[in-house]
């Protein structure tokens, strides 16, 4: 079924990393099931009739409210669909202990009776029952936050990690699905992880299978290779999946340099490479389409390394600073010549916004100013911050050109923002934003990403298809 729409109004978006485009008028879009395009654009329409008679269609008109504006789709690179659950909960706890505390209990109480989370339990464990509810969750709240891609952790359990990708594709969410492989005895624990490679590698091919036989072209639902992180993974394992995401030209995703204690540890279970992204780049998993969460502590020869690989970086603030992990200076990764996009990481992570995501960025990046004799040139602008998130996630989910932005051929993945307009007695929408009337457009976007939550996002789109509204 195809379905066209023009959609007209303000259209804000971020084609290069300091700079905030701010345009009226129409885009004509046909939704095509949920793979709907831009197929024209035009700047100097000035309301729904010119739009009619400038594109020369008569098809319904979505109008963007006059204090609100479209907005492209934010890019999660990097999110523990499994974890969401614990947002928030992790107390005093870094990497390492904060993993088998809270970490691998939840995650394997999603597919196996045996996690200890259900050892004080009365009713019997359905954890099928508990994934679904949490997949079903994460994926609405996710759309509602205008989060149109992302990239998916799930478990190391099979089916559970299937139904993960039976709800993002049937919400219509854009979304990558891992199925976490770690098989390693002595880092993961007895009660959760892979028997073997051998396990590894066949629950991995199914889970590939399975995307595809819900997707074949890849574009809303694909598999991505996910070795949980270096040390997780025995290193055959790792090298069967580096062959295996280049025989099946897959994405691949893995944490690297997170935190101190995990570098050192990695020094320790692969004393032949001399870092950690050799050990990656070892077992060829250090590939052009390979999402590389963290980053904070990599060498200039690592980042070099990064950068000739063509590997990508989810850079994920609030995770870094909930855990104590660290500062990642993201424009030094930048400077050189490394791309980056933003993660939430949930539930390192404490919060599934990307919006929040970008305030944490911008808040860390000027830690690390302050690290460095207070230089300003670390410091992350707002635009800088909504590009990371849109412009830069798109190219390190490899879907550059395609998402994040509103040029013709790029698919309509969207968000419709709006704010409050305060009127003279003090009353305003509770949007959380609220708006007086003399600020300029700019400035409206600094105050959406500073306040801004669920309540200022009222419609979203994937490929043109509605897969949220706000009532
Ligand atoms: N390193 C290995 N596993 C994880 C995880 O689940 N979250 C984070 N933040 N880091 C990890
Ligand atoms: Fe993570």
């Amino acid at each position: 079924m195809t379905q066209k729409r023009i959609y007209f109004g303000r259209f804000i978006s971020t084609p290069k990393p300091d700079e905030l485009l701010i345009r009226t008028g129409a885009v004509l879009v046909d939704s095509k099931n949920g793979r709907g395009v831009i197929e024209k654009a035009d700047w100097t329409v000035n309301g729904p009739n010119d739009a009619i008679s400038k594109f020369g269609v008569e098809v319904p008109v979505v109008t963007a409210e006059e204090s609100g504006f479209f907005f492209p789709g934010f890019i999660d690179t990097h999110i523990h669909a499994s974890q969401y659950p614990n947002a928030g909960i992790f107390g005093k706890s870094t990497l390492l202990d904060w993993l088998t505390t809270y970490t691998f209990p939840l995650e394997s109480s999603l597919g196996s009776e045996k996690s200890p989370m259900y050892n004080d339990s009365i009713e019997p464990p359905d954890p099928l029952a508990r994934a679904e509810a949490v997949y079903n969750r994460i994926i609405s709240k996710t759309l509602s936050l205008g989060t149109t891609t992302a990239s998916y952790y799930a478990t190391i359990h099979l089916e559970a990690t299937n139904l993960l990708a039976d709800i993002a594709f049937k919400k219509g969410q854009r979304a990558y699905i891992g199925r976490v492989c770690m098989d390693r005895p002595e880092a993961c624990p007895e009660y959760y992880r892979d028997e073997s490679t051998e396990e590894t590698i066949a629950n991995t091919k199914a889970s590939i299978e399975y995307c595809r036989s819900l997707d074949p072209s890849g574009e809303l639902v694909a598999h991505i290779i996910t070795p949980r992180f270096a040390p997780s993974c025995l290193p055959e394992t790792l090298s069967q999946l580096g062959a295996l995401a280049k025989e099946e030209d897959l994405r691949v995703q893995t944490h690297i340099s997170e935190n101190l204690n995990e570098v050192k540890w990695v020094k320790e279970l692969f004393p032949d490479q001399s870092s950690y992204a050799e050990v990656y780049d070892h077992h060829e998993l250090l590939t052009s389409r390979t999402i590389l969460a963290h980053a904070v502590h990599l060498s200039r020869e690592e980042m070099q390394l990064v950068r000739q690989r063509k590997s990508k970086v989810s850079h994920c603030p609030a995770s870094n600073s909930a855990l104590g992990s660290g500062f990642c200076p993201v424009r030094t990764l930048l400077d050189e010549g490394v791309e980056v996009g933003l993660g939430t990481d949930v539930s390192g992570g404490y919060s599934p916004s990307i919006l929040d995501a970008v305030r944490n960025a911008c808040i860390v990046s000027r830690h690390v100013g302050y690290l460095n004799d207070g230089d300003s040139k670390f410091n992350l602008s707002v635009a800088e911050g909504l590009w990371l998130a849109t412009m830069g996630g798109a190219k390190v989910v490899g879907m550059e050109g395609r998402v994040g932005g509103f040029e013709e051929g790029m698919y309509w993945d969207v968000q419709e923002i709006v704010m409050g307009d305060v009127d003279s007695s003090g009353r305003a929408a509770d949007t959380g934003v609220d708006v007086f009337g003399w600020e300029s457009w700019e400035d409206r976007v600094a105050k959406w990403v500073w306040n801004g939550d669920e309540r200022n996002v009222r419609r979203v789109w994937v490929g043109g298809r509605l897969v949220h509204e706000r009532r």
